[in-house]
Formats: C-alpha cells, sequence, structure tokens
C-alpha cells in the first residue's frame, strides 16, 4: 500500500495513549477483499487487556472534563483536520481492507470528518435547564453530565466513519471510548486512534481494543459486563445488538444500536422516471449494495413498471465491477465467503420460489467474493430475499397498484430504518412519509445519509439516533438537582 504518511499504518492495538501488543503476542491477518493478499498482522487482544482499555477510559474521564467544553470542541476540529489532511491515505487505507471503489472511500473520509466538524458545534451547547420550581423555598435545576466510559463495536462497512459518529459525540460530551472495530477493517480505526493522538487528544480518550473474529466474544462480553462502562453504542446486525442488549442488562447499561435494515423503495406512477433510476443506483449500488440503508424491496406501480425496470436495467449494464483501486470501478467485492454465500442463498430461494432473474445472478469466479449487479422480477413478500437484508447487489421488483397496497408491503418486515420513495405529489408525500414505519424516510433521494441528520431505525432496526442534534443525547445524562432553603428575601 503507497502512502504518504506510513506513519498511518498501525497493527498494534491502542490503549491508554500507547500502542501495545497482545499480552501473548499473537496477531491475526487482515486481507484485501479483492486479492485475498495479506495487508497487515494486526494485535489480537483478548478480554484481559480490554479491562486495561476501560482502565484507562476511566482514568480519562477527569481529563476530558478538564478541557471543557470549548477545549473538546477545538480537539474534535483539529481531529477534523487531520483527518482532511490525510484523506487520501485514509481512503486508500480503506480500499484496501474493506473493497470499496476509492471514490467511495474518499467520500467515507469525508462523511467522518463532517460528524468531527459538527459535533465540535454541539460540544458547547450541551445546555441544562432552570426549571421554575413549584414553591418558593425551591430551586430546580436540570444538568446535562457525560455518561461516563462509552463502548463502541463497529462495523466493516464504514470502517472509518461509523466510527466517527460515535466518537465524535462521545468526545463533545466528555466520555471517553473503548472502541471493537469489526476485525476486517482493523486498520482504519487504528489510523482515527493515530490522528487522534497527533490532534492531542487525552491518553485513554480513544482505546481501539483489535481481535479476529474468534476473540470477538469474549472482548464484547468484557466491554458489556463492566460496571465501569455505562453505555455501549453497536452498529451492525440485528441478531447480534439483541444479543449485546441482553447482555448490557446485567448492568443496566445504555443501549444504543443502529441495526439492521430491510428498506423498501417505492416508486409511484407519478415519479420522475430518470430521477427514480438514479436514486436507486445510489440507493442499491453504494458499497456494493453493502449498507443497512441499501435499498433491499423495489416496489414499483404498475403504470410505470415496465418503463423502471428496462431502464434501471440499462443503467445495471454498464456497471463496472473491479478491484476498488482501479479507475472507474462502480462496485468492489463483498466482502467475504459469509457475505457471497448469503446473496446466494437468497437469490436461488427467489428462484425456487418463481421469481426470474433478469440479469446477473452468479458469481463471477470460485476464487473470489465478486458479485455481478443482478436484477430479479417477480419477488413476493413470501421470499426470503424479502424478508431478510441483501446486503449485496440484488435489485428485486415487485409491482403494486395502490397507495395503500405499497405502504403494506413497505411496513411488512419487523425491520424499521430506512424506506425511499418517488413520487411529486405533495399530498401523497406527507400521507406517505407519516405512514412509514421507518426511523428515516428519503423522499425523491436515494442518499440522505449526512452529519446533520438524526441516523436511526425503528423496530428491530435499533434504539437511539447518531447524528444531528439528537446524536449528542445518548452521551449524556440528565441529572435533577433540587435546591431547598430558598425562599426570597423580604
Ligand atoms: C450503515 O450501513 O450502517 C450506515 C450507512 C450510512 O451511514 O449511510
Amino acid at each position: 500500500m503507497e502512502l504518504t504518511d506510513s506513519g498511518l499504518l498501525k497493527a498494534q492495538a491502542h490503549v491508554g495513549g500507547t500502542w501495545v501488543d497482545a499480552d501473548d503476542g499473537s496477531r491475526f491477518a487482515v486481507r484485501d477483499p479483492a486479492s485475498g493478499a495479506e495487508l497487515a498482522r494486526v494485535a489480537r487482544l483478548s478480554a484481559t487487556e480490554t479491562m486495561r482499555a476501560i482502565d484507562a477510559a476511566d482514568g480519562a474521564l477527569a481529563k476530558l472534563a478538564r478541557l471543557g467544553a470549548a477545549g473538546r470542541a477545538a480537539l474534535l476540529t483539529r481531529l477534523a483536520s487531520e483527518l482532511e489532511r490525510h484523506a487520501e491515505d485514509l481512503a486508500r487505507i480503506m480500499t484496501a481492507e474493506q473493497g470499496k471503489p476509492l471514490p467511495e472511500s474518499r467520500a467515507e473520509v469525508a462523511y467522518g470528518r463532517a460528524f468531527f466538524e459538527w459535533f465540535a458545534g454541539e460540544a458547547p451547547r450541551i445546555y441544562g435547564r432552570v426549571v421554575p420550581p413549584p414553591s418558593d423555598d425551591k430551586r430546580v435545576l436540570v444538568l446535562r453530565q457525560p455518561v461516563g466510559v462509552g463502548a463502541a463495536i463497529t462495523p466493516w462497512n464504514f470502517p472509518s466513519a461509523m466510527i466517527a459518529r460515535k466518537l465524535a459525540p462521545a468526545l463533545a460530551a466528555g466520555c471517553p471510548m473503548v472502541l471493537k472495530p469489526a476485525e476486517a477493517t482493523p486498520l482504519s480505526a487504528l489510523t482515527l486512534a493515530e490522528l487522534a493522538s497527533r490532534a492531542g487528544a487525552p491518553d485513554g480518550a480513544f482505546n481501539v481494543v483489535t481481535t479476529d473474529a474468534d476473540g470477538a466474544d469474549a472482548v464484547g462480553r468484557a466491554l458489556c459486563a463492566s460496571p465501569v462502562v455505562r453505555k455501549l453504542s453497536f452498529t451492525g446486525s440485528t441478531a447480534v445488538g439483541k444479543l449485546l442488549a441482553g447482555r448490557c442488562a446485567s448492568t443496566v447499561k445504555r443501549v444504543s444500536l443502529e441495526l439492521g435494515g430491510n428498506a423498501p423503495f417505492l416508486v409511484f406512477d407519478d415519479a420522475d422516471l430518470e430521477a427514480a433510476v438514479e436514486g436507486a443506483l445510489i440507493a442499491k449500488f453504494r458499497n456494493c449494495g453493502q449498507t443497512c440503508v441499501s435499498a433491499n424491496r423495489f416496489l414499483i406501480q404498475a403504470g410505470i413498471y415496465d418503463a423502471f425496470r428496462d431502464r434501471l436495467r440499462g443503467r445495471m449494464e454498464t456497471l463496472q465491477l473491479g478491484p476498488g483501486d482501479r479507475d472507474g470501478t462502480d462496485l468492489g467485492p463483498l466482502i467475504d465467503g459469509q457475505g457471497l454465500a448469503k446473496v446466494e442463498r437468497l437469490l436461488d430461494d427467489a428462484r425456487e420460489h418463481g421469481a426470474d432473474v433478469l440479469l446477473g445472478g452468479a458469481r463471477v469466479d470460485a476464487q473470489t467474493t465478486f458479485y455481478p449487479p443482478t436484477l430479479v422480477e417477480g419477488v413476493t413478500p413470501q421470499m426470503e430475499i424479502f424478508r431478510e437484508e441483501i446486503f449485496g447487489p440484488i435489485v428485486t421488483l415487485t409491482r403494486f397498484d395502490d397507495e395503500a397496497e405499497a405502504i403494506a408491503l413497505a411496513n411488512d418486515p419487523r425491520a424499521g430504518l430506512c424506506a425511499y420513495y418517488y413520487s411529486r405529489d405533495l399530498g401523497r408525500g406527507f400521507r406517505v412519509s407519516e405512514a412509514l414505519e421507518y426511523g428515516m424516510v428519503g423522499v425523491n433521494t436515494g442518499l440522505i445519509s449526512n452529519a446533520a441528520a438524526p441516523f436511526g431505525g425503528v423496530k428491530e432496526s435499533g434504539l437511539g439516533r447518531e447524528g444531528g442534534a439528537e446524536g449528542i443525547e445518548d452521551w449524556v445524562e440528565t441529572k435533577y438537582v433540587c435546591f431547598g432553603d430558598c425562599h426570597p428575601t423580604g
């Protein structure tokens, strides 16, 4: 990997401001998903080192408090500058370990940076309240204080921005963090730790505990069981989110969960066809369909169905599959064999139940995890591909007749993260936005993610919001202070 600043590539974990190895010296391989080549051998930590990281974070609480809101805002601003200065190196590291096309990695670095900029602005605005008292001898104050030590567990699909979305509000509020990044993509996380140090983060304010798939359970258990950790923020699958929430119950930890989606993408007869197709491409093929807000089910009204399908098919045929660092690549590989197996299973089930594959539908070769853009029609709610999150480049088409049917289809699964629809009817805009049981709705757009917006889901897609003014809420505790003996003079 050619980097301008080779000091950004780290293979040790980061605990208490120090780069450390596992106590037993063990390491695990991080590989390029496009070629299978080994990129680095990263420290494989266990529960013991995790406890040390938690202690280090506990020690950093007072240091972050001493900085004050203005000092924490300045820290986040300096970290954003570091991210900007090293953006190209960060993007190259990300593409190497995650596989996404370089332009998408550059966009993710900017997306992540925006959280540090946004929460630098929020840090001085974590206001408390003075409430009119019920009697004249009392005074009622509402204080907002940091939750305490936070733990974060982040996914491989956005190796940097999903950390930024948690770390920025945590630091703004004064909460130190222990992060366990995904085993497939620890390098971007370690780079962030290096840049946080360069930006002047106090030792222990941001700890990165790296481990592989086999070590993840022990590290996760240590984070969930520790009474010192007051909050867990997790982005990942619904199944793992439920498990972690259960484990956090033993210490009544605060839990934020950003879990799986199953986004419907509705196109009504009155939609702008060209805009709907372009929006569909973004909503489906960003990161090769491996995002929790990826359009999973395309629900298309009967009058526009044929035109939408044919135009989308034409655009899909132009998408280029390849390594993320090759010019012109639109779609990289799937992250691993497990991701590929899921895509294949869902498509097999759809075929067996009568769906027609119009484009793609088979892996590129037996050696890699590249999977082509795939178009399937005749998809029904009985098929697994309708009910499960695909996490791959498959467009499924389902026809509907009227608005009520569209809403019923859209709200069918238990997921409730993000929904999209295209329509030029303003009245329908309000009706449909209100009726969709989702935490986020994109209207006439296929891309909704930004730092100013409260990102999160309802139903089995999660708890809490990240980003926006709401993003700080999960990192502050409300304390009520009652002053007695405050009779007015005279
Ligand atoms: C995710 O896939 O978890 C996040 C996607 C986004 O922030 O756009």
